[in-house]
């Protein structure tokens, strides 16, 4: 299977490219330098003189505080280049794998959501993120939308990394304890997505296409997090971090975040037969992955 990527930095794009599933299969990424997701036309051509058999697309504008003061590139990235990714699907009749978030809900649900849960973003991130989503399925509708939440990975930028770079200079942090989500290791999307690619070319059902959430087991809050990740790293020899719990108020952010990001994948497991590991077993791997060769 020749499977196209958007992204070639990024968390997911890079955690796909070193997937032990996606052995056997071709894989090219379509991303900067080369390639700006904000060029639609170019984008457009690109995938449909790449020939691909299904595209997974990852890449997407993720700063969600910037995105506040550059809404328009924000929707360039998040919302058109979707439809233009769609369009493409849909002249090669191929299927696409989109990645989308949490953000597409205002987070005032009290227990977790469900696909069919009505939508809601509250920042800008979200919105273009959730008319992204909307945009795609438009353009075609063999597609399968993955909504994730809380990504991290030993690529890219996260709150694993954050931590830890943060652990090195301080003896204790003030850690956010009331907004609760699912952290969500990217080389097990990536691993969701390499099986759903299969699914998707091996079976035209319609069942197997739409929105499914896709988020590690279990939940947890930032604070929470914060302190998995601490303790795996004391086994590698860094010293003991205190973290304090805070709330949201105490640490303003020029984006609003949702206070409940929990996702149930429940439909996922039912119909593509995918389940991922459970939260604190990934961020102790992650943890391993970034300072085994430093302890
Ligand atoms: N990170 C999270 O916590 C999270 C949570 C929920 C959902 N998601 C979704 O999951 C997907 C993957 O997220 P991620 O964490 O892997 O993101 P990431 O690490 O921030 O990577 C984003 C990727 O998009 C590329 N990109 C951004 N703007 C571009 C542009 N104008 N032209 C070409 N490429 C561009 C980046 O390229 P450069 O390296 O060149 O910048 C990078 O490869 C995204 O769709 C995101 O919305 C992420």
């Amino acid at each position: 299977m020749k499977i196209l990527v958007t992204g070639t930095h990024g968390q997911v794009d890079t955690s796909i490219r070193s997937c032990p599933s996606a052995k056997g299969h071709e894989i090219i990424s379509i991303g900067r330098p080369e390639i700006d997701l904000s060029e639609y036309e170019k984008l457009k051509n690109a995938i449909i003189n790449a020939n691909p058999d299904i595209i997974i697309s990852s890449a997407a504008y993720t700063a969600v505080d910037k995105a506040e003061s550059e809404a328009e590139i924000a929707y360039a990235i998040n919302a058109l280049a979707p439809k233009a990714i769609g369009e493409a699907a849909a002249k090669l009749n191929i299927p696409v794998i989109h990645l989308s978030t949490d953000y597409v809900f205002s987070g005032d649900k009290p227990s977790s959501y469900d696909e069919d849960d009505k939508t809601g973003p509250i920042g800008v991130y979200g919105k273009t993120k959730l008319e992204g989503e909307k945009l795609l399925a438009a353009a075609t509708p063999n597609h399968v939308i993955l909504r994730t939440a809380w990504v991290y990975s030993p690529y890219g930028n996260n709150f694993v990394k954050t931590m830890l770079r943060l652990g090195e200079s301080r003896e204790e942090l003030n850690v956010v304890a009331d907004q609760q989500g699912c952290p969500t290791y990217a080389p097990e999307i990536a691993r969701a997505c390499i099986t759903i690619a299969e699914n998707l070319i091996n079976d035209q059902a319609i069942e197997l296409r739409g929105i499914f959430n896709l988020t590690g087991q279990g939940k947890a809050n930032w604070a929470q997090f914060a302190k998995v990740i601490f303790s795996g790293a004391e086994k590698f020899g860094r010293k003991k971090i205190i973290v304090n719990e805070i709330t949201t108020d105490q640490y303003p952010t020029p984006a609003k975040r949702p206070k409940n990001s929990l996702l149930s994948s429940q439909k996922l497991l039912d119909i593509h037969g995918i389940e991922l590991d459970n939260w604190e077993k990934s961020t102790k791997e992650c943890v391993k992955m970034l300072l085994q060769n430093n302890a």
